[in-house]
């Protein structure tokens, strides 16, 4: 029998030097998208090695991969063997990070943690650097508790939020190294602060680059305006084609179901969003399956004209960007066929269309097992309240490429995030209370594997 009081007496021990090294490391701004210094995802990667080296592991590699696509972000691979015969487990994170955004979007310096009422602001606080020290603060609670029960693997990616270009050769190459009997990937939500939560699906991503173009150059647009539409009008419309009256989205060819299981009542939602006074819902079915369970679109770019720099012309060419996010068990390539035939068929007044990069990203739907059953022990134990079982909106692409490799490993989604994270956007922030619960349970969970 794992003890708790122990475990909780470790925790509470390691906190305060995990939680530095969390700071540290959000001190990094290891963004990955190219428009950003990529010598930053270097030195994250370092520090990362440096806070693995503390909790006690030495066989540690930080790997680039160079492939048909490009350099790899660092990524690192570390290993420490635990007892014979034990399980190995494989524990996933990244440490790069999504852009800062406008300033103005943060109350605190985006890459200076902040505490905040119970609360750590920062980029990169919580999605996913917090998913990173979880891995080392179990690692380092064990480490105290007499040594490791099991053997680990740790990958700590450095592309996540880029959409893991070079994941699947790092796969291929390094399948013999990752090999595990569990995975457990730690960049998921809770229901609540309170409640913890296991992630039992996640919806795909497909994005799209389209653009629209109507004329060779700008003109006067009284002179010329009345015979034909601008490009931002004509992408207006085409883009108001992609939803019904109701706001459900309109593209022919797209699954979905209702989730049924879970009751997220209207007014918590409006309240964790932040919807204004007035503005309706969209979409149909319960609300628990509008977020995971059935397809979104958003339009996340346009490129038009603004406002200070408008002439009074007409516009020749509009570009946007497109997400749908798939529902569970529908392929990416199927929808991303689906979304450009839609376009193709609806784009009016003869415009033409261009279609730029896409990205498919797999959806995940978990299938019940023993090992889960163990983690929810754990997170009851370790958070003293009953977990539930949560589907997520968002996207980890690489769980499904990781669940081919190695269909017998049995994979556990977890982390850190809750409602009011506000991962990507301005405000990011880590309850810190979720993190040391958090950390219990993921330090019981590996005793436990070990047993
Ligand atoms: N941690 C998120 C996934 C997530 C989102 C979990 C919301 C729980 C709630 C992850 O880092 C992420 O943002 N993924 C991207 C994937 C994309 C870059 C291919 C996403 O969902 O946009
Ligand atoms: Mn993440």
């Amino acid at each position: 029998m794992t003890d708790l009081a122990s475990f909780t007496a470790a925790v509470d021990d390691v906190l305060p030097v995990v939680r530095a090294e969390l700071e540290s490391l959000v001190r990094i701004p290891s963004v990955s998208s190219p428009a950003f210094d990529q010598s930053e995802l270097d030195r994250s990667a370092a520090r990362v090695t440096e806070i693995l080296q503390g909790c006690g592991i030495t066989d540690i590699e930080t790997i680039k991969l160079e492939t048909p696509n490009g350099t790899g972000r660092p990524a690192i691979l570390a290993h420490k063997q635990g007892p014979e015969g034990a399980p190995t487990v494989l524990l996933y994170a990244h440490h790069d990070v999504q852009p800062p955004g406008e300033r103005d979007t943060w109350d605190t310096e985006p890459f200076e943690p902040t505490e905040v009422d119970g609360r750590l602001y920062g980029r990169g606080t919580a999605d996913d650097k917090a998913g990173v020290l979880l891995h080392a603060g179990a690692l380092r609670v064990l480490e105290q508790l007499g040594g490791l029960p099991v053997s680990v693997t740790l990958f700590i990616e450095g592309e996540e939020e880029i959409g893991s270009p070079t994941f699947v050769n790092f796969l291929n190459t390094y399948k013999d190294r990752l090999e595990a009997d569990v995975i457990v990937v730690a960049d998921s939500n809770n229901w609540t602060v309170d409640v913890p939560s296991l992630t039992t699906s996640l919806r795909g991503i497909v994005g799209l680059d389209v653009t629209v173009d109507v004329l060779d150059h700008a003109l006067h647009s009284g002179m010329y305006g009345g015979p034909m539409l601008d490009a931002v009008t004509v992408a207006s419309r085409l883009i108001a084609t992609l939803h019904d009256e109701n706001g459900s989205v309109a593209v022919a060819g797209l699954a979905g179901y209702d989730d049924t299981q879970a009751d997220y009542p209207e007014e918590q939602l409006r309240q964790d969003m932040g919807i204004l006074d007035g503005v309706e819902l969209t979409g149909t079915g319960s609300i628990a399956s509008r977020l995971w369970t059935q397809p979104a679109l958003s339009v996340i770019g346009m490129d038009v004209t603004s406002v200070e720099k408008s002439s009074n012309t007409m516009i020749p060419s509009c570009r946007f960007q497109l997400s749908l996010r798939i529902a569970p068990g529908q392929e990416p390539a199927d929808a991303f066929e689906a979304l450009k035939k839609h376009l193709e068929e609806h784009v009016p007044f003869g415009a033409r269309l261009t279609f730029g990069a896409g990205e498919l990203g797999p959806a995940f739907q978990a299938v019940n097992n023993d090992v889960m059953d163990i983690a929810r022990d754990s997170l009851r134990d370790a958070w003293g309240s009953e977990p539930v079982d949560i589907g997520v909106g968002g996207s980890i692409p690489f769980i499904s490429d990781l669940s081919k490799v190695f269909p017998e490993a049995k994979i556990l989604v977890t982390g850190i995030e809750d409602p009011d994270t506000r991962a990507h956007s301005g405000n990011e922030s880590l309850d810190l209370g979720v993190f040391r619960n958090a950390i219990l349970a993921e330090a019981l969970l590996l005793s436990r594997l070990g047993q």
